[in-house]
């Protein structure tokens, strides 16, 4: 069956074309749309940033993303604006532009010929968003254009302006999704429920499953991989649930980290201002979190700040499901305890109660969109003036994410004060060996896991000071 999306409105088929091309490769070489560009092909650089239009309740909501990981069937059913969808109509020889292209113009706001269709995409989405107009909302809805090296200042300047959005009529009508999508031996499945996806998945255990690609994507734009069997779970329903309750915040599998963000915020703000930190929307738009746990990264950012919050994993196959405490998720160096035709379902995370607080830090070279040295996350349960319990778990510091279990021990029943807290710092280093790589050497991240949970406690005791680098 034929793929099916939209692309400034145009209708597009697609029966003949390898599943593993990027929608960015389709862009450039089979429909000549040339307006987005490729600059680093994984994630990083915003040239290539498209925009996904949705219908809501209400209206329509634009999503920006990198069209350099995203494959073509991710996009079936999908409505796709480019960036020679805004601005294209012309009047006397003169180009009528949106207001975001205006501004810019105006303003002298400018990058390289590479940077720049890019830039208007993100921003035109930012426009569009119930984001308010904030320096720091600019500075985030930049973030994923990361180059800086001719005219930023101005472009902030011109994003400044007034906001006026004028809404491109892409969407015309629902389209259908396809359940299969073959080519020349290569198969993309997209199922739509959790029976379906566990009967395939059991039938072709070595396929790879694809969430939102963010980190599988650089194996097909990046290293050119022509992977025979690939498994969506993105359409599937029961994967896309968020569910709240007194006692827990439930994740399934195929939630993005722009959909979980506002639960995040409001449960677990320092978790959410993490989260924030994970690449750039055009990532965050499309990116799982249990994509991430999926990874089983040592740097992945979410993953300390899970097992320091006790949060619990729902597996699936076609043989039922069980559940499995995240810490135990990780057996070694990217290898989970995941068996052949089972998958993430959900992660649960348990609702902090009122003797406990919750704390994440990110160590990066860059604020923005950059991965961790060090990861730092921290849970703490009072009984009074005293520690009940603590959990303490770092990213980057061992081959998987894991606790500090033997300072835990020191300090449960101890008074929470400054010179308990310094004893225990100085030695939580003791209990990992980090390596050095280019990101940061092993003597430095034992130095910031200890002043990490220093300012743990400094955060803690004077909340109204929170030791920020930025002001948020
Ligand atoms: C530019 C850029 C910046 C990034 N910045 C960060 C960052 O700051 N911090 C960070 O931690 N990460 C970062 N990442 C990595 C990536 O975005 C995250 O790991 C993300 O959470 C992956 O989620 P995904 O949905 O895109 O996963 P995918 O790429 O789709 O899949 C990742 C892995 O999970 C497996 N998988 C997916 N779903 C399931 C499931 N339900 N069950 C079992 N296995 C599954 C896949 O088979 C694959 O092995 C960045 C990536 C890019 C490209
Ligand atoms: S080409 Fe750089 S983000 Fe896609
Ligand atoms: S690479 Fe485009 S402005 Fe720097």
């Amino acid at each position: 069956m034929a793929l099916q999306f939209t692309i400034n409105g145009v209708s597009q088929f697609i029966e003949t074309i390898s599943p593993t091309v990027t929608l960015l490769d389709y862009l450039r070489e089979h429909i000549s749309l040339k307006g987005t560009k490729e600059g680093c092909a994984e994630g990083d650089c915003g040239a290539c940033t498209v925009i996904i239009a949705e219908r809501t309740k209400r209206d329509t909501k634009y999503r920006a993303i990198n069209s350099c990981l995203l494959l073509l069937p991710q996009v079936d059913g999908k409505h796709l604006l480019t960036v020679e969808g805004l601005g294209c109509k012309f009047e006397n020889r003169r180009a009528i532009l949106e207001p975001i292209q205006k501004s810019m113009v105006d303003g002298d706001g400018t990058q390289c010929g590479f940077c720049t269709p890019g830039i208007i995409m993100s921003l035109y989405a930012f426009y569009n968003s119930s984001k308010i107009q904030t320096d720091k909302n600019i500075h985030d809805a930049l973030a994923g254009n990361l180059c800086r090296c001719t005219g930023y200042r101005s472009i902030v300047d011109a994003a400044r302006q007034e906001r006026v959005f004028t809404e491109k009529k892409v969407i015309s009508e629902n389209l259908s999704t396809v359940a299969e999508y073959s080519h020349e031996g290569q198969r993309f499945f997209k199922p739509k429920t959790l029976k379906e996806i566990s009967k395939i998945y059991s039938t072709y255990p070595s396929s790879t499953l694809l969430a939102g690609g963010t980190d599988l994507g650089l194996s097909f734009s990046k290293d050119r991989q022509v992977t025979q069997t690939i498994i969506f779970t993105g359409d599937v329903k029961e994967l896309g649930i968020i569910e709240e309750t007194n006692k827990a915040l439930t994740i399934g599998s195929a939630v993005t980290y722009s959909e979980i963000l506002p639960y995040l915020d409001k449960l677990f703000p320092s978790f959410a201002n993490l989260v924030t930190r994970i690449g750039s929307d055009q990532i965050r738009n499309v990116g799982t979190i249990c994509g991430n746990i999926a990874t089983a990264s040592p740097i992945g950012d979410t993953l300390p700040c899970l097992i320091a919050l006790n949060s619990q994993l729902k597996i699936c196959s076609n043989n039922g499901e069980r559940k499995v405490d995240i810490e135990d998720f990780f057996i070694s160096y990217r290898k989970t305890n995941l068996k052949k035709g089972e998958f993430i379902k959900s992660v649960s995370i348990p609702k902090l109660n009122a003797t406990q607080k919750f704390r994440a830090y990110k160590v990066s070279k860059r604020y923005d969109q950059d991965i961790s040295a060090v990861i730092g996350a921290f849970l703490i349960e009072f009984n009074q003036e005293r520690v009940a319990k603590t959990i303490i778990a770092f990213g980057g510091m061992d081959s998987t994410p894991r606790r500090a279990l033997h300072s835990e021990k020191q300090l449960t029943g101890e008074t929470w004060t400054e010179e308990n807290i310094n004893k225990v710092s100085e030695k939580i280093s003791e209990e990992f060996k980090p390596i050095s790589d280019l990101r940061a050497s092993s003597t430095y991240r034992s130095q910031v896991a200890g002043n990490l949970f220093k300012r743990f406690y400094f955060d803690l005791v004077d909340s109204n000071k929170p030791n920020q680098v930025v002001d948020l």
